[in-house]
């Protein structure tokens, strides 16, 4: 299949490194935007481990994916200088505007939203990160704004 051979190219390019199995799930979400499940028996085929092994590692980091994302993905900083500035009532109203929770994808596919653990914008908090581009000292309005361009 296309996913078995674009994984298996990814797989082949990296599996002789040192400690591989990070970087291969790394550059299999580089490749498909998430680790597809059908992934997972290659990489542990070519590493000699048992499936279990990887999704036990891919769900201990929170980094890896197991579905597409929407066409935008929002990150909302959790960390402790934006959680004393607002972070939690934010990051409600995100919720309650998109209509979903962290990890969930909005269900006409525009939106992913994501928590992260300090944007390195903590000056500025409560900040976010909307498809790379970050976004600081925000507001009600302000985060209702970049939530309405998301789902454009
Ligand atoms: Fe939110 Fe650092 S704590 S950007």
């Amino acid at each position: 299949s296309d996913v078995a051979a674009r994984a298996g190219a990814v797989i082949d390019s990296m599996k002789s490194m040192e400690g591989p199995l990070l970087p291969i799930l790394h550059g299999i979400q580089e490749e498909f935007g998430y680790v597809p499940q059908d992934a997972l028996p290659l990489i542990a085929e070519a590493l000699n481990l048992s499936r279990a092994e990887v999704h036990g590692v891919m769900t201990f980091y929170h980094d890896y994916r197991d579905h597409p994302t929407g066409r935008h993905v929002l990150k909302l900083c959790r960390a402790e200088a934006c959680q004393s500035m607002g972070g939690d009532l934010l990051a409600d109203r995100v919720k309650q505007l998109l209509g979903i929770d962290f990890h969930q994808t909005t269900l006409d596919g525009s939106v992913t939203l994501e928590p992260v653990f300090c944007l390195g914008l903590c000056a500025c908090a409560p900040a976010a990160m909307l498809d790379g581009e970050l976004h600081g000292r925000l507001s009600n309005e302000s985060i209702s704004e970049l939530v309405a361009e998301a789902r454009r």
